[in-house]
């Protein structure tokens, strides 16, 4: 009973009893402005993530033309990423169904055909593959949920493609960043205030 009642405030688990307070926040990532809806009972209910500004103001997007948002929350990053060229396609998934739901009216409101927005538990409703992932996993859920989007990753990329990570030093990033040693090539992009921002790379074997 106490982790079901500690469970619900937590922003990865739907909660329908939770008072609305919906709020537009906007947002300028380099040269990009966009906006975003917040609500209670999501990630970023305040506004931008430092994380996720890290990892969009870092993030190398170049040759990549398919892309998708893990654990899209309000959607900032798969918005940021469909802003930026209209030749991008950008699929976000999220468990919760208000980030969803949030994330449905965002790309609305950004006027985006490039984008779109599921349910999904990680990958369980995905079945194209893509250049890239990029996530700000969800510590909170655990390790398990956070070890199994890193891991499966490498199924649901392309050849040359690229998985992108925001976590915090404090948070694992160490001993993430070891047990990805044996999946990928990786490296450290940024490290900023404690949050580290990671590329990593299938390896191919010869
Ligand atoms: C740290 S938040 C990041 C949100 C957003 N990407 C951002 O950067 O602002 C992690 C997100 O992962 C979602 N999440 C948690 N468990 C999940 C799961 N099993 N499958 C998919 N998404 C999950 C949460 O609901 C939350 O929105």
């Amino acid at each position: 009973m106490i982790n079901v009642v500690k469970l619900m405030g937590h922003y990865f688990i739907s909660d329908n009893n939770l008072k609305e307070n919906l709020k537009k926040i906007e947002v300028k990532v380099k040269d990009t402005k966009f906006s975003f809806y917040t609500d209670n009972g999501v990630f970023n209910k305040k506004g931008l993530d430092y994380g996720t500004r890290v990892l969009l103001e870092n993030i190398i997007l170049s040759n990549k033309k398919t892309f998708l948002d893990v654990g899209c929350g309000c959607g900032p990053i798969g918005i940021y990423i469909a802003k930026q060229s209209s030749n991008y396609t950008v699929d976000m998934i999220d468990i919760n169904k208000k980030a969803v739901m949030l994330t449905s009216k965002s790309i609305k409101l950004n006027n985006l055909s490039n984008a779109r927005v599921f349910i999904s538990n990680i990958y369980e409703n995905i079945n194209l593959k893509y250049d890239m992932i990029i996530t700000n996993p969800p510590i909170h859920a655990g390790k398990k949920i956070v070890y199994e989007i890193v891991e499966h990753a490498k199924e649901y990329l392309n050849e040359n493609g690229e998985l992108w990570i925001v976590i915090r030093k404090d948070q694992g990033a160490k001993s993430l960043m070891k047990d990805m040693n044996d999946i990928y090539n990786f490296e450290i992009i940024k490290r900023d205030n404690g949050f580290y921002i990671l590329c990593a790379k299938t390896i191919v074997k010869i």
